[in-house]
């Protein structure tokens, strides 16, 4: 599959209910690989993206469950309480995901709290990100790019 694929963009945005999703311009935050190693988790955050797309290469042998708790803020409403209540791992709406290697996992990033149980094992946690945008032509500006990923293109 081709990050510009545009039957798979067709079938996000249908997912999505949007008409129309647009692959990013920006050559470093369109598609990101990254592993986990033992360990290794990725902390609790929402996203900047409305909406994303994670592919999951490899799965470790254990750990490495995504946990998250959808609908935990709004444009509106930032819900800090809720947001403390999750980080004291005292919200019962939190749910938890075992992924198997090729499952691909679309969801509400920006308004659904997100992370990652750490990896147990030898066999890194391996996921492919795919960024797409209901508008075209998205890139990151120098200093968000500097600040992602350390360096500017
Ligand atoms: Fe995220």
């Amino acid at each position: 599959m081709d990050y510009e694929w545009p039957p798979f963009m067709v079938f996000l945005a249908a997912t999505m209910e949007l008409p129309s999703l647009y692959a990013m311009l920006d050559p470093l935050a369109r598609v990101n690989v990254m592993a986990y190693r033992e360990g290794e988790q990725l902390n609790w955050h929402f996203d900047r993206s409305e909406y994303t797309t994670t592919l999951l290469l490899q799965a470790p042998q254990e750990g490495g469950e995504f946990i998250y708790r959808s609908n935990l803020r709004s444009e509106r409403d930032p819900n800090y309480d809720g947001v403390a209540k999750l980080l004291r791992g005292e919200d019962p709406e939190a749910k938890s995901l075992k992924l198997s290697a090729g499952t691909l996992n679309v969801f509400k990033g920006k308004n659904t709290a997100h992370c990652t149980s750490p990896v147990k094992g030898p066999r890194e946690r391996i996921i492919a990100v795919f960024s797409y945008y209901p508008r075209p032509g998205v890139r990151f500006t120098r200093e968000e790019q500097m600040g992602f990923y350390g360096r500017a293109v």
